[in-house]
């Protein structure tokens, strides 16, 4: 089924919720893996809102991505342990090395790097995940590492 069916289906199982949006959306990345703009007509008939409104709740959060995710995805956690113990200072290098700012997805397709918000490993800080994986006591090697892996 094409993109737009789809939503509908997801908006009509979730339309008896209250505050059903933020459920809708997360669903709707659960399926597509992001939030296509193909999606919002179904989403906005569904609830009665403008198109207008919904994109304004997804690029309001950031936690939905508009566009696909590159192959490989890592999130670098900036939260305060994290930053307490030289996160930031990683994450600019990553940034750099990746050659992007944060929520970006490289043109090549390869990887999208994000922000998050505690990962739980505060006690392994600074922390990142890259493809679903954890990795705790991130140092400069450990950046490097991360960084060879999405080239290669
Ligand atoms: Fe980074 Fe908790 S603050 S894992």
């Amino acid at each position: 089924a094409d993109i737009a069916s789809r939503a509908g289906a997801i908006v009509e199982g979730h339309r008896a919720l209250e505050g059903p949006l933020l459920p809708i959306l997360h669903s709707i990345q659960d399926e597509f893996g992001y939030v296509p703009t193909a999606a919002l007509p179904a989403i906005a008939d569904g609830l009665n809102l403008s198109r207008a409104e919904v994109h304004g709740v997804v690029s309001f959060y950031h936690d939905y991505r508009q566009e696909p995710a590159g192959r490989h995805v890592i999130k670098v956690c900036r939260a305060e342990a994290c930053q307490s113990m030289g996160g930031e200072e990683l994450a600019e290098k990553l940034l750099a090395l990746l050659g992007l700012d944060w929520h970006q997805t490289r043109a090549d397709g390869a990887v999208t790097i994000e922000p998050v918000y505690c990962l739980g490993l505060c006690a392994c800080a600074p922390s990142a995940m890259v493809d679903g994986e954890v990795i705790g006591r991130l140092d400069h090697d450990a950046i490097a590492e991360i960084a060879r892996g999405v080239n290669a």
